[in-house]
């Protein structure tokens, strides 16, 4: 019998958009390789649709992105109901969704980060709570979505009230020049380390996802010391958090020292996404990627 793998997507996050082709992409890879595979267009009626699915799944492909998906809410469900995912558990996902908490544990582990205050947004909007430039972004949304660069010479404030509709508080913190970097995170081991160039000024959420929006250098060109750092910083990051299965560090190098920006614990999984990018860089395709995810998938223990 084939195993039966039902595979999670969409949901009502903000990215829903890009949910729904990483879903879209795995279902087929999954077919194509011989699972059994349902695809799931999630709802709030998710719990009960997966105890009426037969026969039962044997595993849960979880391609959703955002909130519920990636912070833990689907985790504990699949938890409750004793089917094994893909990914990160519970306790690690909410961790690595939650900027701040997540990067208290990354200082904790020796893994350097980004200087940052907590603030109300309201004092934002009235003026510069640390010195230009910095990044004003919400304490745990994804895709870039909300996040906002304030440069020496920008005369607006970042936003106004109105149009923030991610929360009471931010998180402030210093801009890190240089190269933006990320590394997907397979088991234990670091695939390899991308450079990505971007003419939109940062890599904000068209950057990541519009045609031509940027460039991915893979091996980013660094030297031997440098790549062998963020390799070794994303693979103690997973392991801080208490990652499980495959997940992707973005970082920022500005010549001297290398930053931890965050960890993904659901990355795109679309056919140009950044980690089946790396893991064809290191033979992998992305048949044998994901077929590798649903083996190894598991619940809390
Ligand atoms: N401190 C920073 N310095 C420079 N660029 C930053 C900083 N923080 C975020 N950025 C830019 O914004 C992007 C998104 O920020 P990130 O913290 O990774 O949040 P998200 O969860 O939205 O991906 C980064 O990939 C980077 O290009
Ligand atoms: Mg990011």
């Amino acid at each position: 019998m084939n195993r039966h793998v039902a595979v999670l997507m969409g949901g009502w996050s903000a990215e829903r958009e890009v949910s729904l082709v990483s879903g879209a992409a795995v279902a087929k890879a999954l077919k194509k390789t011989g699972y059994r595979v349902t695809p799931i267009d999630v709802q709030r009626d998710m719990g009960a649709l997966m105890t009426r699915l037969y026969p039962r799944p044997d595993a849960v492909f979880n391609a959703l992105h955002g909130r519920y998906g990636e912070d833990g809410c689907v985790q504990g469900l699949l938890n409750i109901l004793d089917i094994p995912y893909t990914h990160s558990g519970l306790l690690a996902s909410a961790l690595a969704m939650d900027k701040p908490m997540a990067k208290c544990l990354f200082a904790a582990a020796g893994i350097p980060v980004a200087e940052h205050k907590i603030v109300r947004r309201d004092d934002v909007v009235q003026g510069d709570v640390m010195a230009r430039p910095y990044v004003v972004k919400p304490l745990n949304e994804g895709s870039s979505v909300g996040v906002t660069i304030v440069l020496e010479g920008d005369d607006t404030p970042p936003f106004t009230d109105a149009n923030w509709p991610f929360g009471e508080e931010v998180m402030v913190e210093r801009f890190v020049p240089g190269k933006e970097l990320t590394v997907a995170v397979m088991g234990d081991k670091a695939l390899a380390v991308t450079e990505i160039t971007t003419d939109r000024g940062f890599y904000d959420y068209d950057a990541k996802y519009a045609e031509g929006g940027s460039a991915h250098l893979v091996p980013a060109p660094l030297e031997t010391a440098v790549y062998d750092e963020v390799m070794r910083l994303s693979a103690l990051a997973h392991e801080a958090l208490g990652c499980r299965g495959v997940s992707r560090a973005d970082l920022r190098y500005d010549g001297e020292t290398v930053y931890l920006l965050e960890i993904n614990t659901q990355p795109g999984m679309t056919h140009t996404s950044l980690v089946p990018e790396q893991a064809a860089h290191v033979g992998l395709s992305f048949e044998e990627l994901v077929s590798w995810m649903v083996e190894n998938v598991e619940c809390d223990p």
